[in-house]
Formats: C-alpha cells, sequence, structure tokens
C-alpha cells in the first residue's frame, strides 16, 4: 500500500487541518505525532529507506524502542501539511536503545521532526506505560484562548482544573482527571519535555504558560475533542469576564459531585474541597 492511502495518515492530516481552522495553528505554530500501530506499520513498509542515520533525541525511553512515529515537520505550517504531506509530514523509526531516530519515510527536501520531538517521545513513553499501549497520539497547538488564561489565573493544576470544569457541565466528564499547568519555559528544551511528561503521569493536559497546551489520547477524535474541550471552557470563560460583571453565579462543588455520581465518574478530589 501507498504511504499516503493508509487511513491513519488521512485521519492525522484531517487532524491537522481541523485544527488549523480552529485557528490554533497561526505560522508554524503546533504539532502533532502518532505512534503507529505494527499492522500498520507492516502495510506501508515496503515504502521505507533505511539509509537515513540514527540522530540523537537528547531524552531517552526505553519502551519506545523500535516503535514507529508518523510527526510534523519542524517550521512547517499546519495549513500546507494536506497539500504537500510528504514534505511536511515523516515517519520515524526509534532506534533500539530508545534514544535515537531515523527518518524512513517523507521529510522531504531536508526537513526534521518537530522541535518539541523531545516532548512528544516522553509523552508518548509516559503514556504508553500509563494506557497499556491505548494511547497513541500527543497534539500541542497554540489555541488562544487557554493561553490568556495563563495570563489571568495563579499557574496551578487546581486553579485551572476547577475554572475549566465549571466553565461548561460536559467538562468534568471530558477531563475528570483535570489539567496540568507548567510556568513559562523555554521551549524545545529537554527540560520542558521532562516536565511535560511527569504532568502526563497525572493528566491528559498539559498547559504551558504563554505558549500553549499539549493533550494526548487514544486516537485522533478524542485527543482533538479533549483540545477543544478545553479551550472553549477558557473562551467561555473569557466571554463572561469581557462582560464586565464577574460570575454571577456558576457550578458549586456539590453541583461537580453531583455530575460525578450521576456519570459514574471520579473527579480528582484534591480540587473538590
Ligand atoms: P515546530 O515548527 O518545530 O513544530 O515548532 C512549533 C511550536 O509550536 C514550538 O513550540
Ligand atoms: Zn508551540
Amino acid at each position: 500500500m501507498q504511504v499516503l492511502a493508509a487511513e491513519f495518515i488521512k485521519g492525522f492530516i484531517r487532524m491537522a487541518d481541523d485544527g488549523y481552522r480552529q485557528g490554533w495553528h497561526e505560522r508554524n505554530g503546533g504539532n502533532l505525532s502518532y505512534r503507529i500501530k505494527p499492522e500498520e506499520v507492516d502495510a506501508i513498509k515496503q515504502n521505507f529507506s533505511t539509509e537515513n542515520p540514527f540522530v540523537r533525541i537528547g531524552v531517552k525511553a526505553e519502551n519506545l524502542a523500535g516503535e514507529y512515529f508518523l510527526v510534523t515537520r519542524s517550521g512547517n505550517f499546519f495549513r500546507n501539511i494536506a497539500a504537500a504531506p510528504q514534505e511536511n509530514l515523516g515517519i520515524v523509526e526509534v532506534d533500539q536503545q530508545g534514544e535515537g531516530y531515523r527518518v524512513v519515510w517523507g521529510l522531504e527536501n531536508g526537513g526534521v521532526p518537530t522541535s518539541e520531538f523531545p516532548s512528544h517521545f516522553l509523552n508518548h513513553s509516559v503514556k504508553k506505560a500509563a494506557t497499556n499501549g491505548a494511547y497513541r497520539v500527543i497534539y500541542h497547538a497554540h489555541p488562544p484562548s487557554i493561553i490568556a488564561l495563563t495570563y489571568l489565573l495563579p499557574l496551578t493544576d487546581k486553579d485551572f482544573s476547577r475554572l475549566l470544569w465549571t466553565m461548561a457541565t460536559e467538562c468534568p466528564l471530558v477531563f475528570p482527571d483535570g489539567v496540568g499547568v507548567l510556568p513559562w519555559m523555554v521551549p524545545g528544551s529537554k527540560e520542558i519535555a521532562l516536565a511535560t511528561s511527569e504532568l502526563m503521569e497525572k493528566y491528559d493536559v498539559a498547559i504551558w504558560a504563554h505558549h500553549g497546551m499539549f493533550c494526548a489520547g487514544p486516537n485522533f477524535d478524542l485527543t482533538f475533542g479533549l483540545m477543544h474541550t478545553v479551550e472553549k471552557a477558557a473562551d467561555i470563560y473569557l466571554r463572561v469576564m469581557s462582560c464586565g460583571q464577574g460570575l454571577r453565579q456558576t457550578l458549586s462543588t456539590e453541583n461537580l459531585r453531583e455530575i460525578a455520581a450521576a456519570f459514574h465518574i471520579k473527579l480528582r478530589e484534591e480540587f473538590l474541597d
């Protein structure tokens, strides 16, 4: 099968397009990666080249040794992915030590994987271990309302989680664990990759102050839907505050407990006092 005929490539491109249309990917902002299933690799690997050398990632994850990832190119504009996927996307193979990768398909004309690949890589490692292999998608975007909130709220997991849960009744159901928040850090660094992957031990959402958001999930729909729900909650808060009257009423802790009981979910208790 040709690489571009594979369903996972089509789903990846559709998600990237959807994110662009939401306004979350100005210029080259944001990046996306997918841990490819073994049967999906088998169906297309006759198109792979093994000529490229392995390159150090800068971080190590033994549980990702031998895995294949579909990733966006560093510097690529999301609006161009669908028009030229073989330039703007690449498939990389991880070495047997879990510390290097080589490009086996795509990234034509000298491209390299996203500068946030160390964060994607460690997040995949944490999520693969935590979900018994179920999680496969890591998504970074620059959604404006959540970025705006990082200039307003204290940068704590609890402040963000509590507020976002109460901005729409569906929110506690979509992210019952809440969201993690990092203070401002240098993007693309090993430090931000390590700090983000620590948050991913507890949450499916990590917010980078004054920068953007990372979401993790088992497939494209759920990961995109998670980003969309969190961003919409932030947007509702900003709309309410822009009316200049503050929050006249909102969901109470008791309401959150009622939602959890009715839908048989467990909300993170430390955010409920
Ligand atoms: P890349 O173009 O290298 O993916 O970087 C975009 C970005 O959002 C950095 O945080
Ligand atoms: Zn970014």
